[in-house]
């Protein structure tokens, strides 16, 4: 089973078993993250939408969101459940490291999405250059901290998935050019913010 087909087959059970992103936990996170009314938001690797009311919320009406997955069944439950949120998401299956995504965006979202990734560094800078308008910013975003995520993976035997401590990623992009920062990191929450 590759990558693709292993969220698709998680997708009918994900919001079941999805305990940290609780309202109180998302909204905290999206605090980092200065959304602003109007702006438009592209959130990588949206998987069943969890973080989309809550865009909403701080973009409102005037705003837009896109949302990308490369998992057809992650994103037919997004639709399913958010279609019908104002502003209305535009769903787009694509491949967030082999596709060109259309439009440049005030804020790029990666909501636990990041170990996923199989070249995140040269990912980064190229959605840094191409699809964040200047003033913009990409956010790196867990709702736990590394060691939550890494046992996670190291239980699902992907231990390829492995998260660097929030310090060290934002000194990794720091050394490949970004201006990266921890906007938060403890236990309950992960943040590193990349500037434009
Ligand atoms: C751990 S899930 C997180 C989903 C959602 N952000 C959440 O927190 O509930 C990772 C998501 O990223 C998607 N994903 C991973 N790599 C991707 C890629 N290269 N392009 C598009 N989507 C990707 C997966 O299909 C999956 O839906």
């Amino acid at each position: 089973m590759d990558e693709k087909e292993f969220f698709d087959h998680l997708a009918p059970t994900w919001d079941d078993n999805e305990v940290l992103s609780t309202p109180d936990k998302v909204r905290f996170v999206l605090g980092f993250m200065n959304l602003k009314p109007g702006q438009s938001v592209l959130d990588l690797g949206t998987g069943t939408g969890v973080l989309l009311p809550y865009i909403a919320e701080k973009i409102g009406t005037a705003g837009h969101i896109t949302a990308v997955d490369y998992s057809a069944g992650m994103l037919s439950r997004a639709k399913e459940k958010f279609s019908g949120l104002t502003p209305t998401p535009e769903f787009l299956e694509m491949d967030l490291e082999q596709d060109n995504i259309p439009g440049e965006y005030d804020r790029i979202i990666l909501y636990c999405v990041y170990p996923h990734l199989h070249e995140p560094v040269e990912t980064l800078r190229w959605l840094h250059k191409v699809s964040l308008k200047k003033g913009g910013l990409i956010s790196i975003a867990f709702p736990s901290g590394p060691e939550f995520i890494n046992n996670v993976h190291r239980e699902k035997h992907s231990e390829s998935d492995i998260l660097p401590s929030a310090d060290e990623l934002a000194r990794t992009f720091r050394l490949n050019g970004l201006d990266a920062k921890v906007a938060h990191s403890d236990t309950d929450s992960y943040i590193v913010n990349i500037y434009k």
